[in-house]
C-alpha cells in the first residue's frame, strides 16, 4: 500500500517566504511520492488563542489561498481542517484515559512555552493536553511519516509512545507508530537580519505585492559595518545577500560578491537585483493567490470535500479503535 503521509500546521494567517520553505515546499514533493493528509489544525490553534476567537475563522481562509497558490493539490493529498474532522477529538478523549500525565510535563515545549509567553494563561488543561490531541491527528490517519521540523520531533515521539501503549493495553495493534521525516529548514532571514518570524515584523509575505516586496528589500539591513557608498562590503555577514543565495542564480552571485567587497556595487543596486529576482519568483504563487482570493468559497469549498475524504478514514479507524477498547 502507499505510505501515507500526515502534516498540521496552525492557522497563523498569512504565511511568509520562510513557511514556504520551511514546510510548503517540501509537502508540495512529498505529494508526489506519497498519500499525503495535509490539514489546517484550528483546534490547536485554540490550545493558546481561546481566549480571542476572532481571527481563526479568517487565519483559515488566507492559509488555505497560501496552500493552493503554492501547489498543495487537491487531486493529490487530502487537504482538510481538523475541526471538520470531529472524530480527532473522539480519538484525543480516549488517548487522554491512557496517557501518563508526566509524559505531557516532560514535553520540552510545554515547560517552555509556559515560561515564555506571558501575555496569555497557558495553566490550562487543553495546553498541557495539546500533544495528546497532535497524537490523535497523526495516528487516526494511520500515518507512516510526519514532515516536520526540529521543534515538532518530540510531539511524534510521544504520539510513538502513546500508540505503543494504546495497542499494548487492548492487545491489538490498531496504530502504526509514525516516524518523523525531518525537514531541513534553511534559516531564511528576515528584513532585520534575525530569522523570519511574524511575530518579529521582518517576514515577507507570499501575499505581499510587488511593491510591497520591493519596499521591505529597500529597508532591509546590509552589513553593518558598510556605512558609506565608498566602504566596501562583506556579503558573508549581509542579510540581503543571503537571500540573494536563495534566490539568485549563480552566475549574478559570482557577480556582485566580489562587487560588494571593491565597493563596485552600491547596497541600493544590490538590491535592485534581488527585488527583481525574489518578485519573478513568487509571480507564479502570487498571480495563483490572486485568483483564489477572488473565490473564497470556493477555496473552503476544497476543504470541506477534503474534510468529507478525511472523515471517511478516520471513522474506519475509530471503529477499530472502539472495537479493540470494546466499547464499540
Ligand atoms: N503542532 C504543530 C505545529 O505547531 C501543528 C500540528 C498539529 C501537527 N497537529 C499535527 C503537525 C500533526 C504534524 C502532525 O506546527
Ligand atoms: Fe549587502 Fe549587497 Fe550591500 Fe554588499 S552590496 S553589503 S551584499 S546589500
Amino acid at each position: 500500500m502507499e505510505k501515507r503521509v500526515l502534516s498540521g500546521m496552525r492557522p497563523s494567517g498569512k504565511l511568509h517566504l520562510g513557511n514556504f520553505l520551511g514546510a510548503l515546499s517540501n509537502w508540495r514533493n512529498l505529494q508526489q511520492e506519497y498519500h499525503c493528509f495535509f490539514f489546517i489544525a484550528d483546534w490547536h490553534a485554540l490550545t493558546s488563542d481561546y481566549a480571542d476567537t476572532s481571527e481563526i475563522k479568517n487565519n483559515i481562509l488566507e492559509m488555505g489561498i497560501d496552500w493552493l497558490a503554492c501547489g498543495l493539490d487537491p487531486e493529490k493529498s487530502t487537504l482538510f481542517i481538523q475541526s471538520r474532522v470531529p472524530e480527532h477529538a473522539e480519538l484525543h478523549l480516549l488517548l487522554s484515559m491512557v496517557t501518563p500525565l508526566p509524559w505531557l510535563e516532560r514535553v520540552p515545549s510545554y515547560k517552555e512555552q509556559r515560561q515564555e509567553i506571558k501575555d496569555k494563561d497557558l495553566e490550562t488543561y487543553g495546553f498541557l493536553g495539546y500533544p495528546v490531541l497532535q497524537a490523535a491527528d497523526i495516528i487516526i490517519y494511520k500515518a507512516d511519516f510526519v514532515p516536520v521540523g526540529i521543534d515538532q520531533v518530540p510531539h511524534v515521539e510521544i504520539t510513538r509512545e502513546i500508540a505503543r501503549r494504546f495497542n499494548n493495553l487492548y492487545k491489538k495493534a490498531v496504530f502504526p507508530e509514525p516516524a518523523v521525516l525531518l525537514t531541513e529548514v534553511p534559516k531564511l532571514v528576515g528584513t532585520d537580519g534575525r530569522k523570519m518570524s511574524k511575530s518579529y515584523n521582518n517576514a515577507i509575505y507570499l501575499s505581499d505585492p510587488p511593491k510591497v516586496v520591493a519596499g521591505k528589500l529597500k529597508t532591509m539591513v546590509t552589513d553593518p559595518q558598510r556605512v558609506r557608498r565608498t566602504d566596501p562590503g562583506n556579503p558573508e555577514v549581509c542579510p540581503v545577500f543571503s537571500l540573494h543565495k536563495v534566490f539568485s542564480s549563480n552566475e549574478e552571485r559570482a557577480r556582485i560578491d566580489p562587487a560588494c567587497r571593491t565597493a563596485a556595487i552600491g547596497c541600493i543596486d544590490c538590491k535592485e537585483i534581488l527585488a527583481k529576482n525574489l518578485i519573478s519568483w513568487m509571480n507564479p504563487i502570487y498571480e495563483n493567490r490572486g485568483q483564489l482570493a477572488e473565490k473564497p468559497s470556493a477555496v473552503l469549498d476544497i476543504f470541506e470535500s477534503g474534510s468529507k475524504k478525511a472523515r471517511q478514514v478516520a471513522s474506519q479507524t475509530m471503529a477499530e479503535a472502539k472495537e479493540a477498547m470494546k466499547i464499540d
